[in-house]
């Protein structure tokens, strides 16, 4: 049996009922992958001839868009088929592993988000965007994205309070300084390409700032030159924070410009734009060929952004986002 690996022209002999993740890895094929169980999406490629049998009931939907997509760890080979992998230049292989971390802070942003920072017991690699899961208590884990850099002391996540939301409302009212939280991670596909040359759109809503935050960090303190476009999106004047990060980095590189957008109330201040965040990028860009696209926030906004983004030109394969902020409660 074989499987042709495109695009890179591979030929692999594999036996039936071998794991498709397995086989790539044995052969040396450059393939993404973190958890191995199904559950963070990185090892998503697609199947382009022949099938193979998906396996696993607590997987994560492998094919949303229905064109053919598969988890490479929870595929069995049955017969030969051709597979397509994303990106084999921007692979990224960081193991997803369990370890504990203590609070070292927890500060109020706004009123309805906090900035938990953590100490990793042992170190902890990730790619700029990624997130982890946290458990705060035996029977309440969320996930939640790095607002850092692996490169940082601590780790930092940015928790948005749901209204009478059972984990979030823990974290509010009872975790405190000192109290260990376990983390799995690093998961997620929405992580920084660093080998694109081209515009990039990074588009936040609310708490979606923290692994914008991460992926311009991590372009910028890398030495990519390439034109960042940040737009933050936030309700009120009362929902915007982390301005003075934001500030700090544009002052320090010239190819990061920074919109933010107020939906409502956004009066005579000077620095911010009124309106929806996705209506400014339109107004902003009518033509967004050739460039790369990292959206994070409520799933009706990042699917918007999601939308104007193909319309105006980037391939969907070059729009990222993961899709977890539903399930935050
Ligand atoms: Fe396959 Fe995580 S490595 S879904």
């Amino acid at each position: 049996m074989e499987v042709v690996v495109e695009p890179l022209g591979l030929v692999l002999r594999a036996s039936p009922g071998a794991n498709l993740l397995e086989t790539l890895r044995t052969n040396n094929v450059p393939v993404s992958y973190s958890c191995m169980a199904g559950r963070c999406g990185t090892c998503r490629c697609k199947v382009v001839k022949g099938t193979v049998l998906e396996t696993g009931r607590d997987a994560i939907k492998s094919d949303p868009r229905g064109d053919g997509h598969v988890l490479a760890c929870m595929s069995v080979l049955t017969e030969s088929c051709a597979i397509e992998i994303a990106e084999p230049d921007e692979v990224i292989t960081h193991p997803a592993k369990v370890f504990k971390a203590t609070v070292t802070s927890i500060e109020a942003m706004t009123h309805d988000i906090k900035r938990l920072r953590l100490r990793p017991s042992k170190p902890f690699v990730y790619s700029p965007g990624q997130y982890a899961l946290l458990q705060v208590a035996p029977d309440m884990v969320r996930p939640y994205s790095m607002a850092g850099l692996s490169t940082d002391d601590e780790l930092e996540f940015h928790v948005r309070l749901v209204p009478d939301g059972r984990v979030t409302g823990y974290i509010d009212e009872k975790l405190k300084v000192g109290d260990s939280v376990r983390v799995t991670g690093p998961l997620g596909t929405a992580y920084l390409r660093s080998r694109h040359e081209g515009p990039m759109l990074c588009v936040a809503g609310g708490s979606g700032l923290a692994p914008v935050l991460s992926i311009v960090r991590g372009a910028l303190e890398s030495g990519m030159r390439n034109p960042i476009h940040l737009y933050f999106g936030v309700r009120t004047p009362t929902d915007v924070y982390g301005l003075q990060w934001l500030d700090a980095l544009a002052s320090r590189h010239s190819n990061l410009n920074v919109q933010t957008v107020v939906t409502s109330g956004s009066g005579e201040d000077q620095a911010m734009r009124s309106g929806i965040v996705t209506e400014a990028v339109a107004e902003d860009h009518p033509n967004l060929n050739g460039w790369r696209a990292y959206l994070c926030g409520a799933p009706p906004m990042v699917e918007a952004a999601s939308l104007l983004a193909e319309r105006r030109g980037i391939a969907r394969e070059h729009i990222y986002a993961d899709a977890f902020y539903a399930s935050n409660s």
